[in-house]
């Protein structure tokens, strides 16, 4: 998750560019830059760090066209070297996405005799613009973007004339109309301050801008009319895309990030994953006798799903630890364990030292991580990144359910490499991953019989969540999101436990949300609600659609959409957030920066 913008007009193209990038800053800020084309072609100014990094470097260039980013990595470290924008001869581009088919076209471009600079996917794009270039930078980039496969937002400029191209596919961009000016962006935020009569554009289209002229064209050169709207948010809500707060808009990216995680990583036709991020020797995957995973916090509800996961399809035996217990708990590993740390921001300090702690023993290390360049990233040898994109709201929701996706992808790699899950079984279950962002998406239409159900029982002073199982981390996670941000004394319990001592604490007034998707333990699901329905306990079931039984034993029941048993903790995490957002919302709490919270947690 990139910014980037573009600006052609009569104005000074870079104050304009820095200024619409600082408000992109939000969707990435590890390195930014700028190409201006100049009375001397384009000018291209880059560097690590953030806009005000850029600007501090910029000379006073002169300029009426050019395009600008800011940087979220996902392929090559966050260096100077990797910013954008990426030149080839007298074409700049500046992307935001991921070229899934990117090994293939380095290897052809490479062979033609383009030089590669950086370790971006990016750079391909600039080299095959460049190879289709013929005087006309539309048909280039329309040749140039049909051999390419995966996701982009990408603007291009040509040192020939005063011209900008755009075009996107599954990346979000807009033009902006002005008067004599006209402007692309990743997000309006970016252009409100100068236009307010923009084009959402979609998929497989293309805009080209000079000052005077706006075109949208389709990916056979013919041209398409677009719909103007006019924005009539300000700023604030325009950084959020509309929504009141960065928890709810990053609950709803859920859709898209879900995806980005396994982009490019699935092979439905071999039933394999493709990890190639993942160096392990096959042979000592196939001899890994045990993996701990480590993690702090919503990394660690995901690492127990893993232990369900990775010993399921696997057969590999799985033990989770909190991180800052680990560090000091003397461990007992040896050099066939694989040490798994899970941190969103890679900079948690606990996760870290655990992590120190247990290369001690010689043990193989991988991380799963969202961001690029972290600390732990540099301490691991493998790192799988969960590319859900900057996540601003204190509470995790989409980086949690990219790392249960990264999870099963890893699972499922183990499984196929130890040849413990069969082909068939493998290419079913990848067809079920691939199908959960349109099934997110169902879910995400159905929220306001959630946002009932949540003021309904707002007003709780304790609230219980329930699972057996796969559904047990996502209970934990539930009753932590509900505390986190609703300052509601919530438990997260295995079902089977309640009646061990906390069955205790059941009544009227302690509302139970029983995850009862359909599994081996369904059943003993049933007995446990009707548990807690005798101490008279409201109970919210969230259940399969195809579950005609449930609701005569709970007072509400929440449908997620019918998928493999394996797959139900992502559909029901979406919901248990919106659950929590809502209950939140409901009690005006603060939503994005709870009290005594913060994002990143860099201290003991
Ligand atoms: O960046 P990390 O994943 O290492 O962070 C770990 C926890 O601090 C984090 O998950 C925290 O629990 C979240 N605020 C939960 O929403």
């Amino acid at each position: 998750m990139c910014g980037i913008v573009g600006y052609v007009g009569k104005k000074q193209a870079t104050p304009i560019l820095l200024d619409a990038l600082k408000r992109l800053e939000y969707r990435g800020y590890d390195s930014a830059g700028v190409a201006v084309l100049t009375d001397n072609g384009i000018e291209i100014h880059k560097t690590e760090g953030k806009i005000s990094d850029l600007e501090a470097i910029l000379p006073d260039i002169k300029g009426l066209c050019g395009i600008g980013h800011t940087r979220w990595a996902t392929q090559g470290a966050p260096t100077t070297l990797n910013a954008h924008p990426h030149v080839s001869g007298n074409i700049a581009v500046v992307h935001n996405g991921i070229i899934e088919n990117y090994q293939e076209l380095y290897d052809e471009l490479k062979g033609e005799g383009y030089e590669f600079v950086s370790e971006t996917d990016t750079e391909v794009l600039a080299h095959l613009i460049h190879r289709y270039y013929k005087g006309n930078l539309v048909d280039a980039v329309i040749e140039g973007l049909k051999k390419v496969k995966g996701t982009y937002a990408a603007a291009f400029l040509c040192g020939d004339s005063e011209q900008m191209v755009a075009a996107r596919k599954d990346s979000p961009l807009v033009a902006g109309l002005g008067k004599g000016e006209n402007f692309v962006a990743s997000d309006v935020t970016a252009l409100l301050k100068y236009t307010r009569n923009v084009v959402y554009m979609h998929d497989f289209e293309i805009v080209s801008l000079s000052g005077e002229n706006i075109q949208f064209f389709d990916f056979d050169g013919n041209p398409v009319k677009e719909h103007i709207e006019s924005i009539e948010w300000n700023i604030e809500a325009a950084e959020k895309s509309g929504y009141p707060h960065f928890m709810l808009k990053e609950i709803n990216e859920q859709v898209t990030s879900v995806h980005d995680t396994m982009m490019g990583r699935i092979s439905e036709l071999t039933g394999d994953v493709l990890l190639g991020e993942v160096k392990l020797p096959r042979e000592e995957i196939r001899k890994l006798e045990r993996i701990v995973i480590i993690a702090c916090g919503t990394s660690y509800n995901a690492g127990l799903l893993g232990k369900y996961v990775f010993e399921a399809l696997a057969g590999i035996h799985t033990d989770v630890d909190i991180s800052s217990e680990f560090r000091y708990a003397n461990p007992v590993l040896e050099d066939s364990t694989l040490v798994i740390s899970i941190s969103q921001s890679g900079e948690t300090a606990d996760t870290i030292a655990a992590t120190k702690e247990a290369k001690t023993y010689g043990c193989r290390t991988l991380s799963i991580t969202n961001v690029v360049g972290t600390t732990l990233s540099r301490e691991v040898e493998n790192i799988v990144y969960t590319r859900a994109g900057p996540e601003i709201g204190v509470a995790a929701t989409k980086t949690f359910t990219s790392q249960l996706i990264a999870l099963y992808l890893l699972a499922i790699h183990f499984a196929r490499i130890r040849k413990k899950l069969d082909v068939d079984r493998s290419k079913r279950l990848l067809v079920s991953l691939k199908q959960l962002p349109g099934m997110i998406q169902q879910i995400l239409n159905n929220k306001e019989l959630i946002r009932k159900q949540a003021i309904r029982f707002s007003t709780a002073r304790d609230y219980f969540f329930l699972g057996r199982s796969l559904n047990f981390p996502i209970a934990l996670e539930g009753a932590l999101k509900l505390k986190e941000i609703s300052y509601i004394h919530a438990e997260g319990y295995a079902a089977g436990e309640l009646k061990h001592g906390p069955l205790a604490l059941i009544s009227k007034d302690t509302p139970v949300v029983a995850l009862a998707t359909r599994a081996s333990t369904y059943d003993k699901m049933l007995n446990n609600i009707k548990e807690v329905k005798a101490r008279a306990a409201p109970v919210l079931a969230i259940a399969g659609m195809d579950d005609t039984e449930i609701e005569k034993y709970v007072d509400a029941v929440i449908r997620v959409p019918v998928t493999d048993e394996l797959l139900y903790p992502v559909l029901i995490s979406v919901v248990v957030q919106l659950l929590a957002y809502y209950t939140a919302d409901a009690l005006g709490c603060s939503i994005d920066k709870p009290r005594n919270l913060a994002k990143s947690v860099t201290v003991e």
